[in-house]
């Protein structure tokens, strides 16, 4: 930690009419690391990020990047940020090469300077071979790449990706991760906004995670999911003895590291635990005490538990997916429809096509954490 953080907020507050988007949101970003904020849909993600870009101004309380106030000194710190905001902002009739010119050309530079740059900037991100094809040709991936490469026209010391790999494949997502990776080894300061646990775990130097417009928690990746008590313990109950559950939470409470939650209905039983090696110590206590068992695993902690332990309820994204009725969906995917109904609300509305394509990406999300 430093004394200068790269971004500091203080009780940021912002509303939309009376929708209440952020209530006192307090930021640290260290400079030259990369702070994830991580929330489910309308947690205040993209607002924070908005604010902290100079695109919205805050209600109250304070936000500095790079020591500049983000309402008082807006025009300074434009110059020295770039923002990749959630959906892409490339011009789909121009070529990679002409957005990235455009780009630019908007920050006033020369036009041969423009044109060095965007060459430049198309081959580092692998677009170098269709620099010269119009962007609406482009898979997601690399209109992700282009958007990006567009907010580093002007080398920004401080850099916003606003969930900058939802809706990319995995093969674009990992390629995007890879940049994002290079971009602050190189000494870029970046603060990504994700819903997804292993995009934060994978990238993020420390984290905060969102919720109702403020921070419910903080701290690096591996704090966080000790906070949940390291791995997790499930155990479906076999038979229909209803006391078969109870004496099975028990033994479950007795070896784990935290409370343990039973469910009647699907017999499942389950207890954050310290490590694999109480797994024995478990499946020997409920034989002894002839409670069969149908099922054991033992896993990671998913976004899922986070939540569940920080706020006490299952996070928003895991209300209406089937997979998590049925018992087994820990961790699977959120609901994207709410996402896309919840955006168009947004004050984005410069780009009509947006939907139909997010839609059809949605679909690559299920092997990804969706809080
Ligand atoms: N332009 C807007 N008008 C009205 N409400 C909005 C607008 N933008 C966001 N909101 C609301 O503010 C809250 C925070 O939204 P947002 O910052 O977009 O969250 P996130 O990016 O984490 O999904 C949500 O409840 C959302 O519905
Ligand atoms: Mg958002």
């Amino acid at each position: 930690m430093t004394d200068n953080p790269t971004v500091l907020t203080e009780g940021l507050q912002k509303s939309y009419g009376g929708k209440r988007a952020l209530v006192g949101l307090d930021l640290r970003v260290d400079a030259g690391t990369v702070h994830g904020v991580l929330g489910p849909n309308g947690a205040g993600k993209t607002t924070a990020v908005r604010i902290l870009s100079t695109l919205l101004r805050p209600d109250g309380g304070q936000a500095r990047v790079l020591g500049l106030d983000v309402v008082r000194q807006a025009d300074a710190l434009r110059a020295r940020i770039g923002l990749t905001g959630q959906y892409a902002a490339v011009d789909e009739r121009l070529t990679g090469l002409e957005n990235l010119e455009m780009f630019g050309r908007l920050y006033r530079l020369r036009s041969r300077v423009a044109r060095a740059r965007a060459v430049e900037l198309l081959e580092r991100f692998e677009l170098a071979e269709s620099a010269g094809r119009q962007a609406r040709t482009y898979s997601g991936g690399m209109r992700r790449r282009l958007d990006l490469a567009a907010s580093l026209i002007i080398n920004p010391a401080v850099l916003f990706l606003d969930e900058p790999t939802t809706g990319l494949d995995p093969r674009s997502r990992s390629a995007m991760w890879r940049v994002i990776a290079d971009l602050v080894r190189d000494g870029t300061t970046v603060l990504l906004t994700t819903q997804y646990l292993e995009e934060a775990d994978r990238l993020a130097h420390r984290i905060s995670v969102v919720d109702g417009g403020r921070v419910i928690a903080r701290g690096t990746p591996n704090e966080l999911k000790s906070q949940v008590g390291g791995d997790r313990l499930d155990i479906v109950v076999g038979g229909d003895a209803a006391e078969d559950v109870q004496a099975a939470r028990a033994v479950l409470a007795r070896f784990g590291s935290g409370a343990a939650t039973a469910d009647g209905e699907t017999r499942r039983v389950s207890v954050p635990v310290p490590g694999a090696s109480v797994l024995s110590d478990v499946v020997r206590g409920l034989d002894e005490l002839g409670v069969p068992i149908s099922d054991v695993a033992l896993h990671r902690p998913s976004l899922d538990d986070v939540f569940l332990a920080m706020t006490g309820r299952a996070s928003a994204g895991s209300e209406t997916p089937p997979a998590r009725a049925g018992g087994d969906g820990r961790g699977d995917t959120g609901n994207p429809d709410d996402r896309d109904d919840r955006d168009d609300r947004d004050d984005r509305d410069d780009r009509d096509d947006k939907d139909d394509r997010d839609d059809k990406d949605d679909k690559d999300d299920k092997d990804m954490v969706t809080i």
